[in-house]
């Protein structure tokens, strides 16, 4: 291995192109000699012929004869919906690719320079672009991210005594849809900005909890309902520098004081997590970096348990 290799962008670069053409879903139903397939995906044939033959050179596709293209197993990962939609420069997801070379910017000065390539921060972009703020959700959502595991408290014993949750920044409601499907008497709250919360119905009536949901369309650096028993952060402080993270702390804290809970999930080992970085000036935090932050917000850790994801679940209670 040498510099020259690691450095080498062609390779991604193609992927994301073949992706966003959707060059296997063409091969997969049959059109598989260059020329059609440049037709089908609105391709210029030789520029597109040279894409493949590399991604082919790195084990992507197959060429079983000059100019015709096979799926083989990896190519066939293009298939993958999920996938597909985060590598799509068309896409959100794909989209966050041309952010890369925004990282010099944000070294130099320790602060995400996404403007510079979309013209507005991050949150403020997607403010602007609703067509892009509704690709993020949908990434966000099932179609993207799937459902996740809803089991999220580090002693699944203490269920009976939480009757009510809260999920701050919670997206179209995916995760609580499934905490309110896997226990019956609990009431939920979805919090999360308003464009973000109307998109939430659909996926309360197909898991059949509409009757026991409520979405309140508002920032979690304001108050937050106050009183309920649990109030979750999935995905959400990791999008924030230290400051922002210990506003929408204490905010949780706000609601949850005296005999409240608050869960998110942290990195189990320290992870350098640069997407973070040059999107949001965010970051992957381990218990040992949350310590500090939760006790100016208020909030001690109580526990932490390993969540199905692989990552760490951390339950914070008022101090
Ligand atoms: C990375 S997504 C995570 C969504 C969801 N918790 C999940 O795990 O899929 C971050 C969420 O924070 C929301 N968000 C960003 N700024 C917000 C604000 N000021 N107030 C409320 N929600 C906000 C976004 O709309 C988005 O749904």
């Amino acid at each position: 291995m040498d510099l020259w290799t690691l450095s080498d962008l062609s390779t991604p670069w193609c992927i994301h192109v073949v992706a966003t053409l959707r060059i296997a879903r063409h091969v997969d139903g049959g059109i598989t000699e260059i020329g059609q397939l440049a037709a089908a995906a609105g391709a210029d044939p030789d520029a597109l012929h040279r894409v493949l033959s590399h991604l082919v050179s790195r084990g992507v596709f197959e060429e079983p004869t000059p100019g015709r293209f096979a799926l083989n197993d990896l190519a066939r990962q293009f298939l993958d919906s999920p996938t597909l939609l985060s590598l799509d420069l068309d896409s959100f997801g794909g989209r966050m690719a041309y952010a890369w070379s925004t990282l010099l910017s944000a070294v130099r000065t320790g602060k995400p320079a996404y403007h510079e390539v979309f013209g507005r921060p991050y949150w403020e972009n997607l403010d602007a672009h609703p067509n892009l703020a509704a690709a993020f959700d949908e990434l966000m959502g099932p179609a993207g991210h799937g459902v996740p595991d809803p089991q999220i408290l580090p002693d699944p014993a203490d269920w009976p005594s939480i009757h009510t949750v809260v999920d701050v920044g919670g997206g179209t409601g995916t995760l609580l849809a499934e905490i309110l499907r896997a226990q019956p008497h609990v009431r939920g709250t979805l919090v999360d900005l308003p464009r973000t919360v109307a998109r939430s119905a659909p996926i309360f009536q197909k898991a059949g909890v509409s009757d026991r949901a409520t979405v309140i369309g508002q920032s979690f650096f304001d108050p937050l309902p106050a009183g309920c028993d649990l109030y979750v952060l999935k995905n959400v402080l990791g999008d924030w520098p230290d400051t922002e993270c210990t506003a929408i702390l204490k905010r949780c804290a706000g609601g949850a004081r005296p005999h409240g809970r608050v869960i998110t999930f942290a990195s189990s080992r320290p992870d350098p997590e640069l997407l973070m970085l040059i999107l949001v000036g965010g970051k992957a935090r381990t218990p040992d970096d949350f310590r500090p932050i939760a006790e100016s917000a208020g909030l001690r850790i109580h526990a932490t348990a390993p969540h199905s994801s692989g990552r760490l679940l951390i339950e914070f209670r008022p101090l």
